[in-house]
């Protein structure tokens, strides 16, 4: 039997993942909103696309959170997006209610299942359903720095003119203008990015990774960034279900980590089938350390504001 993974959310995030989860036929597909025929909508046309792609995942849309009974894995992405000039801290009172009321329904469905949270403001929102589900740290994922580290990835590999497929990069910290991309970790074909490219211009990289989210918002005018975002969470659903033992930058509940106590922060870990196998701790320079140190306070003070 295949595995069941629901999207929560039908927008321009949940939409765009069902799609790619459909087409890699990993699992199957439920789609939920609150807007009534939206998931069915999409959900229908997905299924009816896959006649010609050749899946047999089946796609379903549902207003009912019934539909997502005994689902292997939920994605949160429900909430509202950002507009030009506005930052994810914004989205917090309005975000945290819709999250939190999300959660305590999936949970009554699959009690069992893995959470990987999407909705921003990310580290806020992934600590909101951690407290929300009841669940052991393990089973609940934020998704922002394998997108994060995605997007500095296309940056380095355009300023040196080589495949995306031979970069690697690392961004730790909160999904925010406070995240922390180490350039240190970030390599070409193994190669460390510092003896690559002069300073100036990774400092360059690193800002436009910070701003990365806002530029697609600039761009879009009407929404934020959704083929990326859902590119990025598919690798974190494929390495749960298939147990890929697979390190990747989550948002993760840390507990003394990295000095970071009663936090979700972004930080590499191994993901398999039991969500968060293993918080990696690498050791970090005193000016690397102060900058995760940095993002991780302004995620608490977005958890004080919402008491979680
Ligand atoms: C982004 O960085 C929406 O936070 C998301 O594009």
């Amino acid at each position: 039997m295949r595995k069941k993974v629901t999207v929560v959310g039908a927008g321009m995030v949940g939409g765009t993942t069902a799609h790619r989860l459909a087409e890699k036929e990993i699992c199957d597909v439920v789609l939920t909103d609150i807007i009534e025929g939206l998931p069915q909508g999409k959900g229908l046309d997905l299924a009816e696309s896959a006649p010609i792609e050749g899946y047999d995942s089946r796609v379903l849309g549902s207003n009912d959170y019934k539909d997502t009974a005994n689902s292997d894995i939920v994605i949160i992405t429900a909430g509202i997006a950002r507009k030009p000039g506005m930052s994810r801290d914004e989205l917090l009172k309005t975000n945290f209610g819709i999250v939190k009321e999300t959660t305590e329904q999936v949970v009554k469905y699959s009690p069992n299942c893995i959470l990987i949270v999407v909705s921003n403001p990310l580290d806020a929102m992934a600590q909101t359903a951690y407290r929300a589900s009841g669940f052991s740290k393990n089973r609940v994922i934020g998704m922002a720095g394998v997108l994060d580290s995605a997007r500095m990835r296309t940056f380095i590999a355009e300023a040196l003119e080589v495949s995306v497929e031979n970069v690697t990069a690392f961004v730790l910290g909160g999904h925010g203008d406070t995240m922390v991309p180490l350039a240190r970790y970030s390599t070409v074909a193994g190669i460390p990015l510092p003896d690559l490219l002069p300073r100036e211009k990774i400092d360059a990289i690193v800002k436009r990774t910070r701003d990365g989210g806002a530029e697609i918002v600039n761009l879009l005018k009407t929404g934020s960034a959704f083929y990326a975002p859902s590119a990025a969470i598919v690798e974190m659903v494929e390495a749960i279900l298939k147990d890929k033992k697979k390190i990747l930058p989550c948002a993760a509940y840390l507990e003394g980590e990295y000095g970071i106590k009663g936090l979700f922060v972004g930080v590499p870990v191994k993901l398999g089938a039991r969500g968060i196998e293993k918080i990696i701790e690498i050791k970090l320079t005193p000016e690397e350390q102060a900058g995760l140190e940095k993002s991780a306070a302004t995620v608490k003070e977005l958890v004080e504001i919402i008491k979680v």
